[in-house]
């Protein structure tokens, strides 16, 4: 993958940390809501591995999938430091294999954002379903249009630190619903300064979309929320969680 190469070393202190350390007690509650049968699990596009690890910390046995090695190599290194050992490997979203299926397959932080076309999409969904056990459930969240257009539109961010300076502007075509950011970060090297800038790419969907692609994988939308609530999305909701079963056997 030509993104999450350089920026994976510094991605979990330039702000981005926060986001799974909030969805951890979030998915808890979302469970609760729509329970999952078992303990064996995949966290699709993993990153750094925050949810993966916190997952298998719980008990569960974890598979963990994505296409950056180096995304990996950052999740191994803290799995190490927990003690925990979700079963990494570097594959697409889009096709991959497990050597079982799963009960509970969680995908976060926009991942499926960065599927630019429908068909992609399609993929993940259908890939997804055939890797769940009957009765599984698939859990998701997705950045929206509303959220491209009022929070992305010629933005700027700034981050600033002793070790690391983040800038991320980014810009949105309405046309196509879909969104860029250019992250530039200068990290620390002793008493220089090592250059880092990635482009990343991500493709809103209208709602009744999403839903019509995960009916034609075979699931039944359980529910959609107000992501990090439980409420119903809103016109105005910047991110929307997905909660999908695969139909019992
Ligand atoms: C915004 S990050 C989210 C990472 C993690 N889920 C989190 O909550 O921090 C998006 C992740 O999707 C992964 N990704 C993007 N496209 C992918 C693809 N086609 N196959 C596998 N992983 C992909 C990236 O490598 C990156 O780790």
């Amino acid at each position: 993958m030509a993104i999450y190469k350089d920026y994976a070393q510094v991605y979990d202190h330039s702000g981005q940390l926060a986001f799974s350390l909030q969805m951890i007690p979030y998915l808890s509650r979302l469970l609760e809501r729509h329970p999952a049968e078992g303990k064996v699990m995949l966290e699709l596009a993993c990153g750094t591995g925050t949810v993966a690890i916190a997952q298998a910390e719980a008990g569960g046995r974890v598979y963990a999938v994505d296409g950056s090695a180096d995304m990996l190599a950052q999740a191994r290194r803290k799995a190490r430091d927990s003690g925990t050992a979700p079963l990494w490997s570097q594959q697409d979203m889009r096709q991959f294999t497990l050597p079982e299926r799963v009960h509970l397959v969680t995908s976060l932080y926009d991942s499926m954002n960065y599927m630019l076309t429908s068909d992609d999409l399609s993929m993940v969904f259908r890939q997804v379903y055939d890797v769940l056990l009957p009765g599984g459930l698939l859990l998701f969240d997705m950045n929206t249009a509303w959220a491209f257009a009022t929070l992305w539109d010629e933005e700027t961010y700034f981050i600033d630190s002793d070790d690391l300076t983040v800038t991320m502007k980014s810009d949105y075509d309405s046309q196509r619903q879909r969104a860029s950011v250019t992250v530039t970060c200068f990290q620390r090297v002793g008493d220089l300064y090592r250059k880092i800038v990635e482009r990343h790419t991500e493709q809103a969907y209208p709602r009744e979309q999403i839903a019509t692609l995960l009916a034609d994988a075979g699931f039944w939308v359980e529910g959609k929320y107000d992501c990090f609530s439980l409420d119903p999305p809103t016109p105005s909701s910047n991110r929307i969680m997905w909660a999908a079963r695969r139909p019992g056997a």
